[in-house]
């Protein structure tokens, strides 16, 4: 071989090197273009994280499936538009309500006192999808009630925090309710000897029309109650 085919040859090997090279670079420097999550994939991821929650926490503070599908219905049915949660612990009633408004466009503001679980709830909102249709709050209810009031007024609350605490925010509640509002109050039957105070007023008030029924064999027992804005002749 002459030395112009020596130089050729080299100068052919250069170039493909070259060409190796910026195909290389270019390939990793391309953007990556992520395919958005599909409505079909993110139902899928709340299923399965609702499943876990139910398998985790069952007796560990959540309401029962059925509470939670019946809290879904009525939300739904009811076309409600602002719903306050008191005590989200990890979330799991928080995305029933949360997917009855995701049809209804309304939106569900849930407070919870203890860090760690406000933080899970956090988590499992976003996990499931429903960032924006629930907004978790890190804070103790009583003070949470007054700052939330500009979000109002509530067309639907649901009380599972402490018991005892049920007929104090009751109180702070009445004037935040819309007309014709609803407030479910969980643990009803099973824990009635810790709210008697609650109970005493939401079957006794002329503006409050109440009634409790249970959804599963433990008898956890959920207190509707529409809050009236023209009091009852039937009391
Ligand atoms: C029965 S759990 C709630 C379960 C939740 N609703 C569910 O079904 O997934 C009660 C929660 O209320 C919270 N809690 C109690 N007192 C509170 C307060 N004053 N403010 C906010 N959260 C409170 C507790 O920390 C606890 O996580």
């Amino acid at each position: 071989m002459n030395h112009r085919n020596n130089w050729a040859a080299a100068a052919c090997i250069a170039a493909a090197g070259l060409a190796f090279c910026l195909s290389a670079a270019t390939e990793r420097s391309a953007p990556t273009v992520q395919r958005p999550t599909t409505q079909n994939e993110i139902l899928a991821r709340r299923k399965a994280l609702m499943e876990h929650l139910e398998k985790n926490f069952q007796n560990k503070l959540n309401v029962p499936p059925t509470d939670g599908r019946f809290l879904r219905i009525i939300v739904e049915a009811a076309r409600v538009q602002k719903a306050l949660e008191l005590g989200s612990s990890y979330g799991y009633s928080a995305l029933w309500i949360g997917s009855g408004l995701e049809q209804t466009g309304g939106h569900l503001w849930t407070v919870e006192i203890d860090a760690g679980r406000a933080k899970e709830c956090r988590e499992n909102i976003r996990e499931a999808g429903l960032e924006n249709t629930v907004t978790s709050i890190e804070d103790d209810a009583f003070k949470a009630i007054p700052q939330l009031a500009k979000e109002g007024p509530w067309d639907f609350v649901f009380l599972d925090a402490w018991k005892s605490d049920y007929k104090r925010y009751l109180d702070a509640l009445l004037p935040q309710m819309s007309p014709g509002g609803l407030i479910v109050a969980h643990n009803t039957l099973e824990r009635a000897d810790e709210m008697p105070d609650y109970l005493e007023a939401v079957f006794n008030r002329p503006d409050l029309d109440s009634v409790t029924l249970s959804t599963t064999e433990w008898k956890c027992g959920l207190t509707l109650t529409c809050v009236r804005k023209t009091p009852l002749s039937d009391k």
